[in-house]
């Protein structure tokens, strides 16, 4: 279901279970250290998704490491991005030619923890909120907006190498479109001389997920983010 995210150039790789092998390279089996068997399985069928994937971009089989933040370190001239939650994992890749930056994560369709939207979300995404679940009760709004900011910062994070917090970024969803829009509240990576003011995406619903992806492509029109009006001065 992850291909209906992303738009062509982009191989999407997905897993709902840990049945197929997934042999790790020594450098990989050392950023797992002694995890306990959830961690160790769900970053070997993820790491397998991502080869598949980068095969799929014509690269051949290698260890795929991490740098200091975790971020995954991708053949030359690739990006890419992972996401692995319960009974669920994926990774997407593309040629950097193409694509600036990818981001993907995906969520249980559930509501998230009590006190964790007040601390992602500012008082006029709640609100934005609050008027989506009226509309559409089946979503779970609260945490699709957790699993778009999680997306956003994925992509942001090997353009900057820098973090950026839950409040540094404004996402307005269109329920119609199943489309996302993140307005950058900090300065945004300068890409070809010109500044990021934000990344827009696509999100989805199926098997009792959520699954944001965002894709940015190198040679693309302005980003259109349409802020709500009281989304300013958040
Ligand atoms: C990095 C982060 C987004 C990963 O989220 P998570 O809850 O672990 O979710 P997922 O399972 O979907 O994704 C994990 C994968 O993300 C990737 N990842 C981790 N850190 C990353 C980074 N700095 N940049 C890009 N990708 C990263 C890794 O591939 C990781 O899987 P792996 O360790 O098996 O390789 C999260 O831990 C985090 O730090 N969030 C706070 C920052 C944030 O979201 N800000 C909001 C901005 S609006």
């Amino acid at each position: 279901m992850i291909k209906a995210l992303f738009p062509s150039g982009v191989a999407a790789v997905e897993a709902f279970d840990d049945a197929e092998p997934a042999p790790l390279y020594p450098e990989e089996l050392a950023l797992l250290g002694n995890a306990v068997a959830k961690r160790r399985d769900e970053f070997a069928t993820a790491r397998r998704c991502a080869r598949q994937a980068l095969g799929l971009l014509g690269c051949p089989p290698g260890p795929i490491t991490a740098g200091p933040r975790r971020e995954p370190r991708w053949p030359a001239g690739v990006t890419g991005a992972i996401t692995h939650c319960a009974g669920y994992r994926a990774a997407v890749v593309a040629r950097a030619g193409e694509f600036l930056a990818l981001g993907v994560d995906a969520e249980p369709n559930g509501p998230l923890p009590e006190g964790i939207l007040e601390t992602i979300a500012g008082p006029a995404e709640r609100q934005h909120l609050a008027l989506l679940r009226r509309q559409h009760p089946a979503v779970h709004w609260d945490r699709l907006l957790f699993s778009a900011k999680e997306a956003v910062f994925k992509a942001w994070y090997p353009l900057t190498e820098r973090w950026l917090d839950f409040d540094e970024a404004a996402v307005t969803f269109d329920a119609d479109r199943a489309t996302f829009a993140a307005r950058l509240l900090a300065p945004g990576p300068v890409v070809g001389g010109t500044e990021l003011s934000g990344f827009s995406g696509r999100w989805l619903i199926g098997r009792g997920l959520l699954v944001t992806g965002i894709a940015v492509a190198a040679r693309r029109p302005a980003v259109t983010v349409r802020p709500l009006p009281d989304l300013i001065g958040y």
